[in-house]
């Protein structure tokens, strides 16, 4: 039988991802994975960061025998994909801020990227300004506190609009610049589950950019097998949070299991003859 598609985060920014995947393709079957004992990965020190994605996902790819890994955030992604894409003999489909896109949108010429201390400063992200906006100012904007807000809204939480106005603040600066921001790229998967108050507090209308569709759509490109099977709403934490449980349901994924990093295989182990 096909294996699910499985799409893994930190934590539970992938839900956003989740979302437009299965507005895409509603008969598929998801397996939800994410990292919450290692959350944020934003502030994270890069090589650390790249051999624990490396270990989280062989594990959990190995519990779910995915066809195909949705790498469903952006931090992960512009540190480790070709890493996991040597590692695994699947196709691993990566997630990386919607520059084009923004830059295709954008009348201004005045982008905010809105992601995590990481993404922001990313030679990855750098080569996409320099590929695709390169006649774009970029107003570059690390809101690590916002992965919180969208943690703690999962959990059954309101967003704090104090910390929310803090981490904005520079964004709201660049939109009464000489030349007016008039677009945002959510550059961290976390950040579509903040829109509703996102656009409530942006002082004019703006264009809001995300990755989602343009994954669901790449999914639909490396494989051929979304249809459903009885592993649809799998769902693996590191750190398993009884109150995360309501969020998930909403997104159509089960009470997580923990994630035993342990069970798996991770190098190349010396054999005695
Ligand atoms: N959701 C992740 C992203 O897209 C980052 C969250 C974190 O810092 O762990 O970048």
């Amino acid at each position: 039988m096909a294996g699910p598609v499985l799409i893994f985060d930190s934590g539970m920014g992938g839900l956003s991802v989740a979302r437009a995947l299965r507005e895409h393709y509603p008969q598929a079957a998801f397996c939800y994975a994410c990292d919450n004992a290692w959350l944020p990965y934003g502030v994270r020190e890069d090589s650390t960061l790249t051999a624990r994605i490396v270990r989280v996902c062989r594990a959990v790819v190995s519990t779910c025998q995915p066809s195909v890994l949705v790498v469903a955030c952006n931090t992960a992604s512009t540190l480790a994909l070709e890493q996991l894409r040597a590692e695994l003999t699947i196709p691993v489909v990566g997630t990386v801020p919607a520059i084009k896109p923004a830059a295709a949108v954008s009348q201004s010429r005045h982008i905010g990227l809105l992601a995590t201390t990481a993404t922001v400063r990313r030679p990855y992200t750098q080569q996409l300004i320099d590929n695709f906006a390169q006649d774009c100012r970029i107003t570059r904007v690390a809101a690590d506190a916002l992965v919180i807000e969208a943690e703690a809204l999962i959990g059954g939480a309101k967003p704090n609009a104090k910390r929310l106005a803090a981490a904005l603040a520079p964004l709201w600066q660049a939109v009464h610049a000489d030349v007016p921001l008039d677009t945002v790229v959510l550059g961290c998967t976390h950040f579509p589950l903040l829109k509703p108050w996102l656009e409530a507090s942006a002082p004019v209308p703006l264009n809001w950019v995300d990755s989602g569709d343009a994954i669901a759509r790449r999914v639909g490109q490396v494989t051929n097998t979304l249809v459903s099977n009885h592993h649809d709403g799998r769902c693996f934490t590191t750190a398993p949070t009884a109150s995360l449980q309501a969020g998930l349901a909403a997104y159509g994924f089960f009470a997580p299991h923990c994630l035993s990093l342990d069970d798996v295989f991770s190098g190349d182990l010396p054999l005695e003859n």
